[in-house]
């Protein structure tokens, strides 16, 4: 008998089918009826396959009383209520590392559009303005200049070796401090005052939300760039609005938005900054790996109890 699990919504193509494949699957976001839905696979159900931001709240464990695992498609677990999940007695899991050198390659490449405007001049030569207006105006170099990195784990410390091929040098902030060969600013104020490009790695969740503020962007300054490959949250989106368009900081590369898929008027409007569709880890290679990782991570828990990559 395959186990019986609920995926959330639809995701990626071929770890669905895997999953499909592995296991007895029901698909929650495509149920006419939720309610009717979780009722009527309550008593069968022993794991949640999640992919993207649909909440998973105590609400949804208790309609579900048999659950036992949660394996998040992901290494961010901030649709998950940890806490709710603990009480209950409920694994969670995620898909950290497989993704590191992807997310960070997305990261540098941020910097470098950000920083040299790469986007915005590619713009310039197909609106044939080259010819007509003459050669693109100068950017920024990376050189010589300072990365802070706020939330220096894997993923941070991936972004740094890059960015220090690039010539730049790095300082962080965390909770606390880390053995790393990286000067340690105390505060995220602090660490905006002593760089060049602020780079948000921080999980999401309540514990981050609005960590990036008014006093940080004041800090970063008029010559400041703000990179974010975390989560929307963790900046507050109307103050970097309002510096971005007040050239209060010098441009921002964002990956990540408070409201996904929705992007504000706003941010399209502005000509310094540059915007992804939240791709950090969206190659065939990288999701591959991390749908293996929720397969394994399930197989290994309804096999002998144990998961490979708990939170
Ligand atoms: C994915 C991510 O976009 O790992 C994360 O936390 O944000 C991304 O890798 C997302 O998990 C896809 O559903």
């Amino acid at each position: 008998m395959k186990p019986e699990i609920i995926i959330t919504a639809k995701g990626h193509a071929g770890t669905m089918a895997t999953l499909q494949s592995e296991f007895s699957t029901h698909l929650l976001s495509e149920a006419p009826d939720r309610n009717a839905f979780l009722k009527q696979h309550a008593p069968k159900v022993r794991g949640l396959a999640t992919f993207g931001p649909m909440a998973v709240d105590g609400k949804l464990m208790d309609a579900l009383p048999r659950l036992e695992i949660i394996a998040n498609f992901g290494v961010g677990v901030d649709a998950i209520n940890l806490a709710d999940a603990k009480r209950r007695n409920i694994t969670v899991t995620n898909t950290p590392d497989v993704l590191n050198e992807c997310v960070a390659d997305t990261a540098l490449a941020l910097i470098l559009n950000t920083l040299r405007r790469l986007p915005q001049s590619e713009k310039y030569l197909r609106a044939g303005h080259w010819a007509s207006r003459g050669p693109y105006p100068l950017t920024t170099s990376l050189g010589g200049k300072v990365l802070g990195v706020l939330g220096l784990g894997r993923i941070g410390e991936a972004v740094a070796k890059r960015a220090m091929a690039c010539g730049m040098t790095i300082r962080y902030h965390n909770r606390s401090k880390k053995d790393v060969p990286y000067p340690y600013d105390p505060d995220p104020v602090t660490l905006a005052k002593n760089s060049d490009v602020l780079l948000v790695v921080t999980p999401g969740g309540s514990g981050t939300a609005r960590l990036v503020n008014e006093k940080v962007l004041q800090a970063l300054g008029p010559e400041g760039y703000l990179v974010n490959i975390a989560r929307g949250s963790v900046v507050d989106e109307p103050a970097l609005i309002a510096a971005l368009a007040e050239k209060r900081i010098a441009g921002a590369g964002l990956d990540v938005f408070a409201d996904e898929p929705r992007v504000p008027e706003a941010l399209l409007a502005l000509d310094n900054v540059v915007l992804t569709p939240h791709i950090a880890s969206a190659t065939t290679d990288t999701r591959a790996a991390m749908g293996q990782l929720v397969l394994d991570n399930l197989e290994s828990f309804f096999r002998d109890g144990r998961a490979l990559t708990p939170v």
